[in-house]
């Protein structure tokens, strides 16, 4: 994104970042009339969680943005403490926004509206407010509506939702019109016992299969699994024409295995790719509150644009083609080297490491601060980084389920994304290293399994 203030020293350039105070949760995606429109959570008043907007930029090719005026702001009875979460879709030439008001009443008790606003420009958009009453059973804590077209023409939404029992849960929802919405139940027929609450639920659909992504809270630690403050991740199955997901015998799998990654949406572009972007900024509120992009007045970046695969099972996220646009002269290529120490020219790089057949025991260090290593009789990849409010090493790994044959990199000033074999895993985390460390530090431990590395400098 082109800025003309100056953002400190780890502003990002071609990720969707906020024009000022803080940004989370990608929203409304979508391709409408041609152009790509991503919204996104948006305090535009300070840093920190308060009333939420719907912040907006459009795009014709994915990858240079345009600020667009806020298309959703928190000022009506039903919405006035945050437009919330949601989706959009368009129908008859228009673009429909179904989000959720956030409301604290007289006695500061939260009530929920899953509301609609409806645009024929795609810029300017006339709310026509709450639309739909939840069921029994259920506490105000119901949001983020995600909205898709099904067979025949009908419309379905889920939302996220949490049970009196204070158990997470997903709501599904039925419409001929977008208007007037049946509630058909809970998207999943056996009682799934995980966290507390389900956010920002999504469906994204294959040839024959779905997949049913979901932001769960109050999820345990468990080995590598689940060791940031919330987690994303999916279940493979099939949704039926009754609203309901049956699930296939796979376990919950999180779609980012880094420290940075959450509240992700899907949708599908005019070329029938389904395409994410995820929030990297999901943090305990202490490390939060230490990102030092606050001095400069901003917080926070949605990922890259993924492409989602599904392939033997599971969702493989590989970076939207177009970003090879952003690659700016020739790559530098190392090879047949088992130490190395690049230079980085700039601070937005895409690096490509690849090995001949399968790679040997590795360590890439990035700026002084990350570490991505390889242990080749584990297979597994861990990723190390300092926390910029405690200086202690911290670290998140996964073990592969193939052997290693490539890493892709993606790099900005403050950000890093990792794709592991095409991505099979992916890390996505952000980073706050010395100005002056600007080296890539390759150590191919093992002679005979020296990769190529390609690095390329990217402008946007
Ligand atoms: C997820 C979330 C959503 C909510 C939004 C509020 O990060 O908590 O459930 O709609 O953020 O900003």
């Amino acid at each position: 994104m082109t800025r003309t203030k100056n953002r400190g020293e780890y502003e990002l350039g071609y990720h969707i970042t906020p024009p000022k105070g803080l940004l989370n949760d990608p929203n409304g995606l979508i391709q409408f009339k041609g152009v790509y429109h991503v919204f996104y959570q948006w305090n535009q008043n300070d840093t920190t969680h308060n009333t939420k907007s719907w912040g907006h930029v459009a795009s014709t090719d994915l990858i240079h943005w345009t600020e667009q005026p806020a298309a959703l702001e928190p000022v009506d009875w039903f919405d006035k403490d945050g437009c919330y979460s949601g989706s959009a879709v368009s129908f008859e030439n228009k673009l429909y926004l179904f989000y959720t008001g956030n409301v604290r009443n007289e006695a500061n008790e939260r009530e929920s509206y899953q509301c609609l606003a409806v645009s024929e420009d795609g810029v300017h958009f006339e709310k026509k407010g709450p639309i739909l009453k939840q069921p029994a059973g259920y506490t105000a804590h119901v949001r983020d509506p995600k909205v898709w077209q099904g067979k025949n023409n009908d419309w379905w939404m889920v939302l996220g939702a949490q049970k009196v029992d204070l158990t997470g849960d997903a709501l599904v929802y039925h419409s001929k019109n977008l208007i007037d919405w049946t509630c058909t139940g809970s998207l999943l027929d056996d009682e799934l016992d995980f966290g507390f609450m389900w956010e920002c639920p999504d469906l994204v659909h294959f040839n024959q299969k779905s997949a049913f992504i979901f932001s769960p809270q109050g999820i345990m630690a468990r080995g590598d699994e689940f060791n940031n403050i919330y987690q994303s991740g999916y279940l493979t199955g099939v949704f039926t024409e009754a609203g309901k997901f049956l699930t296939d015998e796979q376990p919950f799998k999180e779609l980012d295995r880094g420290f940075e990654f959450y509240a992700p949406q899907t949708f599908q572009d005019d070329k029938g790719r389904q395409l994410l972007f995820g929030w990297m900024g999901v943090m305990e509120p202490a490390i939060e509150a230490a990102v030092p992009t606050i001095q400069d007045g901003w917080i926070h970046s949605l990922t890259i644009p993924r492409e989602l695969i599904y392939a033997d099972g599971q969702l493989n996220q590989r970076p939207a083609a177009e970003l090879k646009q952003l690659r700016h002269g020739s790559p530098l290529v190392v090879e047949g080297k088992a130490e190395a120490s690049l230079q980085l020219p700039t601070l937005q790089n895409e690096i490509l490491v690849d090995w001949e057949k399968t790679a040997g025991s590795f360590k890439l260090q990035i700026r002084k601060d990350v570490d991505i290593e390889y242990d080749q009789h584990r297979n597994r990849v861990q990723v190390s980084r300092s926390n910029w409010l405690t200086g202690d090493r911290e670290t998140r790994a996964v073990t592969l389920t193939k052997p290693l044959t490539q890493l892709h990199l993606f790099l900005e000033s403050s950000s890093l994304e990792l794709f592991v074999n095409q991505g099979e895993e992916v890390f996505s985390l952000r980073y706050f290293p010395e100005q002056e460390a600007r080296t890539v530090d390759v150590d191919a431990c093992e002679t005979g399994k020296e990769p190529q590395i390609t690095l390329y400098t990217l402008e946007n």
